[in-house]
């Protein structure tokens, strides 16, 4: 009942041409019609990469936004920006977090106001490895989920999806086992659960990201809970990006 989703971050790579290049191979293939495909490309290409999915099933969004819909705040941009340009955008990346400075609470901020103008939120959770070692990985990301959800309720939660992300596997090419992200998957539908509630938890959908590969990508995906993948460096070659999307079919 969960549509599978696999999303390409491309984080801070592409330029506004060769965004539109890798847009269009990805278009250009035959694409698994049961799975949703969103590619998010650096914020200068959003628009281009936009014109060049327009009449496919693919969709677009952003990999971060400001919390507030205008105003002073040099180099940001925001929902209402967003809206009629892209569909989805990345909330509370790890990298956000732990390069920018985004905490919890801004996370909260930054979703309430993607889901205000109407946009599909994907937000990133997931423990460091010192986390994991100390075993805290499920204190982690209950904590992230419930503060990130604080306020919000069932209804307007809506379109959200996670993702969980461990810091540790990110552009490392170590990826979690299938085991591990399985389980860290059920840890976050059940912080879900608690923070909405259990009919919300069950629709929602939750994505593994961390070095996803063509190679690994049936395995992970083929675990019960994992409805998809939000992919970084494999996502910047079309094949790859597509390869993996075919995975996300049983
Ligand atoms: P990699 O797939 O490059 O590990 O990146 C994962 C990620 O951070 C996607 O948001």
């Amino acid at each position: 009942m969960r549509r599978p989703l696999v999303a390409g971050n491309w984080k801070m790579h592409t330029t506004p041409q060769s965004a539109v290049e890798l847009a269009r191979a990805i278009v250009r293939a035959e694409l698994p019609a049961d799975v949703e495909i969103v590619l998010c490309p650096p914020a200068i290409a959003v628009t281009d990469v936009a014109r060049a999915v327009v009449g496919t099933p693919v969709r677009v969004g952003a990999q971060n936004m400001h919390w507030a819909d205008a105003g002073a705040y040099t180099g940001e941009i925001s929902a209402p920006m967003l809206v009629g340009v892209a569909e989805v955008v990345i909330v509370g990346h790890s990298e956000r977090r732990a390069d920018f400075g985004e905490t919890d609470a801004i996370v909260n901020r930054k979703l309430r106001a993607a889901l205000a103008a109407g946009l599909t939120p994907i937000v990133c959770v997931g423990e460091t490895e010192a986390i994991r070692d100390a075993g805290g990985a499920r204190e982690t990301i209950t904590s992230q989920v419930r503060s990130a959800l604080a306020g919000i309720d069932s209804a307007a939660a809506e379109p959200l999806v996670l993702a969980y992300e461990p810091v540790w596997a990110i552009g490392t090419g170590r990826t979690a086992t299938p085991k591990q992200a399985a389980e860290a998957i059920g840890w976050a539908r059940e912080a879900l659960s608690q923070a909405l509630d259990a009919a919300t938890a069950q629709r929602t959908r939750i994505l593994y990201g961390g070095s996803v590969s063509p190679g690994n990508a049936r395995e992970l995906l083929a675990q019960d809970g994992v409805d998809g993948a939000l992919v970084g460096g494999a996502s910047l070659e079309a094949a790859d990006f597509i390869a993996i999307a075919w995975s996300a079919i049983a």
